[in-house]
């Protein structure tokens, strides 16, 4: 198959929208693979919005601080402890 077609089937084609609904939200990309960890960290603050996505380097995204988080399964909020 080709690797075009590859992507289209696979979980690397979601996107995930966050928005920031205080200062200081962080997202968090944890990277694909045997070793899981942070790669990298984007602060958001109150009202801005991200769009990511799922690739090749990124399985798994992690949200501190409260947001609100739209993906293809719904929406969902984060709190701030
Ligand atoms: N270079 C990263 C990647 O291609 C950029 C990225 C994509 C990212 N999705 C993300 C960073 C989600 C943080 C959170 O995978």
């Amino acid at each position: 198959m080709e690797v075009s077609k590859l992507k289209a089937t696979s979980n690397q084609s979601d996107y995930v929208v966050i928005k920031a609904m205080d200062d200081g939200v962080n997202v968090i990309g944890l990277t694909r693979g045997t070793d899981t960890r942070f790669h990298h960290s984007e602060k958001l603050d109150k009202g801005e919005v991200m769009i990511a996505q799922f690739t090749e380097h990124t399985s798994a995204i992690k949200i501190r601080g409260k947001a609100k988080i739209m993906t293809s399964m719904g929406e969902i909020e984060s709190e701030h402890k």
